[in-house]
């Protein structure tokens, strides 16, 4: 089974990471971690809590810095490494070498084993230090995207709008799914 690590923060959108896992649980070794705020967050959006993924994933403690995923040596064997969504908070961090918690970290690792990390931020507007952040991580090799759904694939739903942002970063990762119709089939 291939492995993914799933990187949750405190940005809103929460059901994104909800949905990515309910996607990817049966079909990959999930290994996950939830900011403080993304706690916080996700039970104020969805009622949900980090519990709930407890049975088909490993869920690690935000600041354990000696979880195996820390390390390169295991974190080189996952297909990728995805933030989702992802604060400007944590952008920061990261596009700035800056480790204060286990999901820094785990980015910090997938940048230099060149593991694909896919960031999808979410904020508006953005500021000068957010555009400059952005520019850092793509330029130091993340796959930066915005929680922003097409309408293109014609959405009948809440749900339809959240898969096709979800299925934008399993494409960027090579994750193979259904979950949007594709432009021309
Ligand atoms: C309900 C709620 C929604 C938030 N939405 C966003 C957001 O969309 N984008 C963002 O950058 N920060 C957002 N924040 C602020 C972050 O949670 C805050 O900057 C936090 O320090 C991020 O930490 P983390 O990246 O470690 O999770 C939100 C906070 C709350 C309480």
């Amino acid at each position: 089974m291939d492995k993914i690590a799933l990187l949750t923060t405190g940005a809103s959108g929460s059901i994104y990471a909800v949905r990515a896992f309910e996607l990817l649980k049966e079909k990959y070794e999930l290994h996950m971690v939830l900011s403080k705020t993304a706690k916080y967050v996700m039970s104020y959006e969805t009622s949900l809590s980090e519990n709930m993924f407890k049975e088909h994933a490993k869920v690690y403690d935000y600041m354990d810095f000696a979880a195996p995923i820390s390390s390169g040596s295991f974190l080189c064997s996952f297909k990728g490494v995805m933030i989702v969504p992802c604060s400007m908070g944590t952008l920061g961090a990261i596009a700035n070498g800056v480790v204060m918690n286990l999901i820094h970290r785990v980015s910090e690792v997938a940048l230099k084993e060149r593991v694909p990390l896919v960031v999808l931020l979410r904020e508006m507007p953005y500021n000068k230090i957010h555009l400059e952040n952005m520019l850092k991580l793509q330029e130091a090799g993340a796959i930066l995207m915005s929680a922003s759904p097409g309408f293109y694939h014609k959405p009948k739903n809440l749900e339809d709008a959240i898969d096709f942002v979800v299925g934008k970063v399993f494409d960027a990762l090579r994750i193979e799914h259904d979950i949007y119709k594709r432009w021309g089939t």
